[in-house]
């Protein structure tokens, strides 16, 4: 990756070759591609922009693209959330927060919850005083039941629902009890098909609902039989959904995250740091791209689903996971 410096023009540009770039899909990306500013606010000489793109998009297929929205400075960026409202369960640590935080950046009136007060306050610091910060638990559906009457007093309607609130104990099959179970259900299904539910009334025509699933949905996951469970339930209950919501004008689509850094990866596994540690090095081990995946690198799939460039992405699962998935043994 080369890294961009300000007074390097040879930086200052992305090559990308659109095989078919003459008509339909392949046009319009290269239409995307093109700079949508042509003159380099550190190198105001650059009048090559223009010439490359126009030159690309009648004859050529070698296409050189400014970086712009690297270059622009950032008051001249389209926010691509401005004004909208959104709603993000388990916004209070994690990927969650990372969402909160990049949606704040991209112009959102934002609400979120989480039930722990410490790291709501801590939440409420980082996100600032216009962002709503709720103490609600997913797992009570009269809980859902008066955060949505809140949403509506608050913001009106919803423009944006992610989700993402979720927990995972491990516990051998023969070890999971009555509590345990029904703990796990209720924050990550029983919690998330009642969010959706409640949230129906007060979702605007055009809203986008993502749902935090995971990769264990579709893989053996020893010990996590119950999270793992729910995990599957949430992806076909996506899929439903948005047959069902496509009449109210409501997109509904899940990011399905690999291992991710979290702060608190395995905080409440309830077994001690070096089980942690060890499950981590393992992940770490089997991952094609030998890291964990960072919350901002789920957080930008998430605007993509929540925007309107995923304006005709409906009931399905985005995987986010550095490839972890996909080697067969
Ligand atoms: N990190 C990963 O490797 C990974 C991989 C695949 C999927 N996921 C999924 O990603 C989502 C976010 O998790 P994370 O990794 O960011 O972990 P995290 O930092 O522990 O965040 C989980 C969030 O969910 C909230 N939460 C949990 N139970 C809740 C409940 N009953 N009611 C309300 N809020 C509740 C937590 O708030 P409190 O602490 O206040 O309860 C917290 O804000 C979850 O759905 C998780 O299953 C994570």
């Amino acid at each position: 990756m080369v890294k961009m410096q300000e007074n390097d023009e040879e930086t200052c540009w992305k090559t990308a070759l659109i095989s078919g770039g003459s008509s339909g899909i392949g046009l319009a990306a290269a239409k995307l591609f093109q700079p949508f500013q042509t003159t380099c606010p550190w190198h105001p000489a650059h009048s090559m922009c223009k010439r490359l793109s126009a030159c690309d998009l009648n004859f050529g297929k070698l296409r050189l693209i400014h970086r712009s929205a690297v270059l622009q400075p950032p008051s001249t960026i389209m926010k691509k959330l401005l004004g909208k409202t959104v709603l993000i369960t388990g916004g209070n640590g994690g990927i969650g927060l990372a969402t909160a935080q990049l949606f704040l950046e991209q112009g959102a009136r934002l609400a979120i919850t989480g039930r722990d007060k410490v790291s709501l306050d801590q939440a409420q610091q980082v996100l600032g005083p216009d962002t709503l910060v709720l103490q609600s638990d997913t797992g009570k559906v009269s809980e859902i039941e008066s955060l949505m009457q809140n949403m509506q007093s608050h913001f009106g309607h919803l423009d944006i629902l992610f989700v993402n609130a979720g927990s995972s104990q491990p516990a051998p099959f023969d070890k999971v009890g009555e509590a345990l179970f029904d703990d796990v259900i209720a924050t990550n299904f029983k919690g998330v098909f009642f969010t959706v539910q409640k949230a129906l009334p007060i979702l605007a025509r055009g809203a986008s609902v993502i749902v935090t699933t995971s990769i264990s949905n579709q893989r053996g996951s020893p010990n996590f039989g119950v999270y793992a469970a729910c995990k599957a339930a949430q992806r076909s209950l996506v899929q439903t959904l948005s047959l069902e919501l496509i009449p109210h004008g409501v997109r509904i689509n899940a990011v399905s995250p690999g291992p991710i850094n979290t702060p608190r990866f395995g905080h409440r596994w309830g077994v001690p740091q070096e089980v942690v540690q060890a499950a981590r090095a393992d992940f770490v081990r089997k991952s094609p791209m030998k890291r964990f995946g960072e919350p901002d690198e789920i957080a930008k799939t998430v605007l993509f689903l929540a925007s309107d460039d995923s304006s005709y992405l409906v009931g399905t699962e985005i995987v986010v996971d550095g490839g972890v998935s996909l080697p067969l043994l």
